[in-house]
């Protein structure tokens, strides 16, 4: 068990959706947090109330330098790794170099963290770790459980397949040197301070533009389990106080919703009236993408909390209060495929 009170914490990539998020529940549990992220899409106000209160160090520095690194990882014990050139659909599936740099990144992370005597790695993994070949039934009702990770692997773009050496290297090092880790599958997640490139965001945007027709990608029969972000937050911290042996856990619900279903809540809640269109020429990901989250309740007691229509509530709640229309229509083509 971790007394976060007493813990010097180093969160990668904290300035992110996510990140961010996660530092706010670790700066609650009192623990001494450090974030260091190059801002490529992490927004520094997601964590400036926090540095302003004293209660977070942020480095400003790119992870793909050794000394950044090393100067990020002095005195810590326990680091949260979500730092990863990482978008969307459109992002994953059309960058694929640059989703490449992750393989680096997270070599020289785990290899500087073993260096300097880290107690604890927890690493921001994700459903894209899955062979595509089981996800391609929309018929199916298909449930992923860990073990389906194995040979011959067949992970969704290099971004899923960094993802997969990320945990393959953890798991190295925790036979070969006893460092401790966990690797957090984390499934489409959503919620406030979440961005376009994502597919709920996305809808969420188009809606408040009062788009017409509303573009939904794909045929949008693919299913996801959406995922929101207090529990992904809850698990992660769970992760960390309850995985040593680098074993990878699912952080998703069991709900198994299609993207049609999603785009048509969102126009209801929203009282957006329009014709949806099928763009299926699109990044669409695979077709039926819906963890078994049974192991996450076993080892960490943990269940997602919030359902897919309540988060979804709460976050078009937060996105219509916090956005400018003017601002949305400005971004929003660029973000669909941009980070
Ligand atoms: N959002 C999801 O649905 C989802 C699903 C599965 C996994 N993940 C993972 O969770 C983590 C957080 O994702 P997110 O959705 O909050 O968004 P994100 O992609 O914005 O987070 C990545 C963060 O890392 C920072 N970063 C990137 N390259 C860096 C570098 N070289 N040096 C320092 N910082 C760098 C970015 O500025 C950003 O703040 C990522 O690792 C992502 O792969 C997210």
């Amino acid at each position: 068990m971790i007394n976060w009170n007493d813990t010097q914490v180093l969160v990668t990539g904290g300035a992110s959706f996510i990140g961010s998020s996660l530092v706010d529940a670790l700066v609650a549990r009192g623990a001494r947090v450090r974030v260091v992220d190059n801002l490529s899409s992490g927004r520094r106000e997601n964590i400036q109330g926090h540095v302003d209160a004293g209660r977070v160090e942020f480095i400003q520095g790119d992870l793909l330098l050794a000394e950044v690194v090393a100067a990020s990882l002095r005195g810590v014990q326990v680091v949260f790794h979500l730092a990863a050139d990482h978008g969307g659909r459109g992002y994953v599936d059309l960058h694929q170099v640059e989703c490449s740099t992750n393989l680096i990144l997270d070599g020289m992370l785990f290899r500087a963290a073993h260096a300097a005597g880290v107690e604890k790695v927890v690493f921001a993994s994700s459903g894209c770790v899955y062979p595509n070949n089981l996800q391609t039934r929309t018929e199916q009702e298909l449930y992923l459980t860990e073990d389906l990770v194995r040979p011959p692997y067949d992970a969704d773009n290099m971004y899923g397949w960094a993802k997969l050496m990320g945990e393959l290297t953890l798991q190295a090092y925790h036979k070969q040197h006893g460092m401790n880790s966990a690797s957090c599958r984390y499934f489409t997640v959503y919620g406030p301070r979440g961005v376009e490139n994502h597919a709920v965001m996305a809808m969420i945007a188009r809606a408040f533009i009062g788009e017409d027709p509303y573009e939904v990608w794909g045929t949008g029969e693919q299913i996801r389990n959406w995922t929101f972000i207090d529990d992904i937050v809850a698990g992660t911290i769970l992760a960390a106080e309850r995985i040593d042996d680098g074993r990878a856990v699912n952080l998703g619900t069991m709900e198994r919703i299609t993207v049609r279903d999603a785009a048509e809540e969102v126009l209801r809640t929203t009282r957006h009236k329009a014709r949806i269109v099928t763009r299926p020429e699109m990044p669409t990901g695979p077709l039926n993408r819906v963890a078994d989250n049974r192991l996450a309740k076993q080892l960490l007691g943990w269940e997602p909390k919030t359902n897919f229509v309540d988060g979804l509530h709460r976050t078009i709640d937060w996105y219509f209060s916090t956005k400018d229309r003017d601002q949305v229509r400005a971004i929003l083509g660029r973000m669909l495929t941009e980070r």
